[in-house]
């Protein structure tokens, strides 16, 4: 039975059953053509959004704020911890006591883990979590797990069940892939390769849990192998920010890296290719190529623009407003490209 979201935190991905996960998916599509902005909503006219960031984002902060603006809400943004209050020794709790006295929904990113259920323990209106630190990025689990459902059904006509998906890349410290393999735990008959340098691998509970699901899970240090027959690649950027053991790595070994000819070697012609981005494009950071950039089995952009469609769809449910949608929509009115997504 799927679950009344209406005043709920998100907090981590634990929270959804595959339900959830469903009605989620279900309330991004009704998003849709607002999100790709042919038609215009206000149901969210009134409430404001505090958007809260206190470590670097580009696309998750921007869309987030995109999403209310879409809904017809109004955002204020606060972005590094040196302009908040918090650099003056304010308490995690006092903040956000305040922030609820004016805002009716909060959106938390912040480098410790547990920041964001700190916060939600003070306040009445729903806390989104933006990332945790290592710990949890359930937003961005909504939206990878949304791009695998339209890819899958819309190009291969295929569910996301009994899919096999490489994990790739720092996915020791990368909250996204944490939150990713909890979230597809959930579909039938799935296999997971972690695929990984010993140092940089999934740890050990996460491949518990995704066992005990039923599920298949391979560890695998070499490329070639681990993306051999994958449906889906999901790449990862080195999080050399969060170096707490002194380690001294700046990029992937060459060996590492995930090329055209890579993907034409051991992929199928309907792979698809993720990652969370952002893309480390400095020389020898050795992140995903962008050889592949163009090619539609690459959806990295797509998977960015569906960003805004879930993130809608999570203030729409817990701000109670998913039934107004559907009559308080109309047709965009300002002047847009033809085909707005001409570059795919
Ligand atoms: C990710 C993050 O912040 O965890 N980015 C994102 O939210 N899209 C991944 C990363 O920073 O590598």
């Amino acid at each position: 039975m799927k679950q009344d979201w209406r005043l709920q935190h998100i907090l981590s991905i634990d929270q959804f059953a595959r339900d959830d996960l469903e009605q989620v998916i279900a309330v991004a599509d009704l998003m849709e053509p607002i999100a790709s902005r042919r038609y215009s909503t206000r149901v969210l006219e009134g409430a404001v959004l505090a958007n809260l960031f206190f470590e670097a984002s580009t696309r998750t902060r921007i869309s987030f704020h995109t999403a209310f603006a879409r809904l017809g809400g109004a955002v204020c943004d606060t972005s590094s911890v040196v302009f908040s209050s918090i650099s003056k020794g304010e308490s995690l709790a006092d903040t956000a006591r305040v922030i609820a006295g004016y805002c009716d929904a909060i959106v938390i990113r912040h480098p410790d883990v547990g920041s964001a259920q700190e916060f939600a323990n003070h306040v009445n209106i729903p806390v989104l979590n933006a990332g945790d630190g290592i710990g949890e990025h359930p937003s961005q689990a909504l939206l990878d797990l949304y791009t695998i459902y339209k890819e899958r059904m819309h190009r291969n006509n295929k569910p996301i069940d009994h899919c096999r998906v490489a994990l790739v890349g720092d996915l020791k410290r990368g909250r996204t892939v944490h939150s990713l393999i909890r979230a597809l735990s959930h579909f039938d008959d799935m296999e997971f390769v972690c695929v990984a340098p010993d140092s940089l691998q999934m740890p050990d509970d996460l491949v518990r849990k995704a066992k005990e699901a039923g599920h298949k899970v391979t560890i695998c240090t070499d490329l070639q192998p681990g993306l051999a027959t994958a449906d889906v690649v999901y790449a990862t950027r080195l999080q050399t920010e969060r170096n707490d053991q002194g380690d001294t790595q700046t990029g992937y070994a060459p060996d590492f890296r995930i090329t055209r000819k890579i993907i034409n070697d051991v992929c199928g012609h309907d792979v698809i290719i993720m990652h969370p981005l952002p893309r480390d494009s400095r020389k020898n950071a050795n992140d995903l190529s962008d050889e592949l950039d163009g090619d539609p089995r690459n959806a990295i952009f797509r998977q960015a623009d569906n960003g805004i469609a879930v993130r809608m769809a999570m203030f729409a449910l817990t701000l109670g407003v998913v039934d107004q949608i559907k009559g308080d929509t109309h047709p965009s009115r300002w002047l847009q490209p033809a085909h707005w997504r001409r570059w795919e």
